[in-house]
């Protein structure tokens, strides 16, 4: 495993929309795992593709639950709730900027792992629901800045 370069906020690759994974085997295992290695090394708890310039709709995710890593290929949202969360919000292509977003309380999503099976999770909720929101828009070339309602001071920012 190696840690990847992240591309940082400013850069275009982050505004591309990422294309379906269609090939499953060792060089896909080594983005995935050089995904992980970096998300970690940086202490996040989500990075996507064209975080590490790969524009493949790929996304690595632990919020330090029970579960531990989840590896999401081509993934899909299949429901949101209705009820809301008010979050703090930040991401590691935008360094120590830190702001509150809204995003769905409960969602379910599927994805393929890294062989290509579909699975499907119900019921992510609170930061796992948030960080899969969050990661999928990366997927569309979207950010957090985009949607930050109010922009937090560096020091509002809570001890992790
Ligand atoms: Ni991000």
């Amino acid at each position: 495993m190696a840690i990847r370069t992240i591309i940082k906020e400013g850069d275009p690759i982050l505004r591309k929309v990422c294309r379906p994974v269609t090939e499953f085997g060792e060089k896909l295992w080594t983005v995935l795992d050089d995904m992980a290695d970096t998300m970690r090394s940086a202490d996040g708890v989500g990075l996507a593709g064209p975080q590490v310039s790969f524009l493949r709709r790929v996304v690595v995710i632990d919020v330090g639950d029970e579960h531990g890593l989840y590896e999401l290929i081509n993934p899909e949202i299949t429901y949101r709730s209705e009820e809301t969360q008010h979050v703090q919000e930040g991401c590691l292509s935008c360094p120590n900027r830190w702001g509150m977003t809204t995003r769905p309380m409960r969602i379910d999503f599927k994805a393929q792992d890294r062989n290509g099976n579909w699975y499907e999770v119900k019921g992510a909720e609170g930061l796992l629901a948030q960080a899969v929101c969050h990661e999928l828009d990366h997927l569309e070339g979207k950010l957090f800045v985009d949607i930050v309602e109010e922009w937090l001071e560096p020091e509002e920012e809570q001890a992790k």
